[in-house]
């Protein structure tokens, strides 16, 4: 399986704080937003990232994580030249997925809890159809949003509707075979102008194609469209870092828990950041 990151857009909502930077840049407390999509891939056990981001922003993306090697992994960049919408991540990394299937997670999303890894392998190991989430959320109408019946069966797909018919949003967290390359080119542009990635789940739900998993109230699906969403996420990892000493994201460590880095390769990127507590807590794990 191959993981794709978006992390375009012209982030307005957060003017002026993104009128000079990439969104999925802005720190989320100790480490750049695009760090926690990344480490759910990791946690996938997905090697193979391609991230895709304006051309204004791309070699920002590329100067923070290379080619990925020192974290064992292989990293490439591709440019959108305008946003066409979520689904043109398949169309634009046609070539980077080949004949893989394919996980997109939005560079803007962040997901925390327990058990959740297991669920990543569940839904990683897709070959026929596709998995995305369900969370619920006090106002669901600024996301896509998934209506069940009472046996749990999909009944309705909608984005942004203004009188949602359930509380459940769909996290930007997608899971998908290799039929979304050609699902995506047929798609037609919305009202707004882009392709939807809810027109794409929608095909696969007709063809009964679609499994929705529900995150559970004991997790964190954390929202970084707003100025306080973004205070709140900041919040959110400090009080869980300080609280546990474990870290949220820390890419080094997955990486060498995935056993794709040594001990050493370990030691050498904590010496790097070894005057912050990051640095500090990365040669603490490859000490114990
Ligand atoms: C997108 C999707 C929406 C999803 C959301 C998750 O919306 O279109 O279905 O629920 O991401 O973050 P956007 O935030 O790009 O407007």
């Amino acid at each position: 399986m191959k993981g794709i990151i978006l992390a375009g857009g012209k982030g307005t909502r957060l003017f002026p704080i993104t009128k000079g930077i990439s969104k999925q840049l802005l720190p989320i407390y100790d480490k750049p937003m695009i760090y926690y999509p990344l480490s759910v891939l990791m946690l996938s056990k997905i090697r193979e990232v391609l991230i895709i981001s304006n051309p204004e922003y791309i070699d920002f993306y590329k100067n923070l994580l290379g080619d990925g090697s020192s974290l064992g992994m292989k990293i490439t960049y591709q440019v959108q030249e305008r946003p066409r919408g979520l689904a043109d991540a398949f169309i634009v990394g046609e070539e980077f997925i080949g004949n893989d299937s394919v996980c997109l997670i939005l560079g803007d999303n962040i997901f925390y809890g327990q058990g959740f890894v297991p669920r990543l392998d569940a839904a990683g190991s897709v070959k026929d159809g596709a998995v995305i989430f369900g969370y619920y959320v006090k106002d669901p109408s600024e996301f896509g949003v998934v209506e069940f019946d009472s046996e749990g069966n999909v009944l309705s797909l909608e984005e942004k509707p203004n009188q949602p018919k359930s509380n459940y949003a769909i996290p930007g967290l997608y899971f998908y075979d290799n039929s979304v390359i050609n699902r995506a080119k047929s798609l037609k542009a919305s009202a707004r102008g882009e392709i939807e990635i809810t027109d794409l789940n929608k095909g696969y739900l007709n063809e009964q194609r679609l499994k929705v998993e529900l995150l559970g109230r004991g997790f964190a699906w954390l929202d970084t469209g707003t100025y306080d969403g973004l205070a709140n996420a900041s919040d959110f990892v400090r009080t869980m870092q300080k609280r546990t000493g474990l870290y949220i994201a820390c890419l080094e460590e997955i990486a060498y828990k995935n056993q794709w880095i040594s001990k050493e390769a370990l030691c050498k990127l904590g010496q790097v950041y070894k005057k912050t507590e990051y640095g500090k807590y990365i040669l603490s794990i490859a000490k114990s």
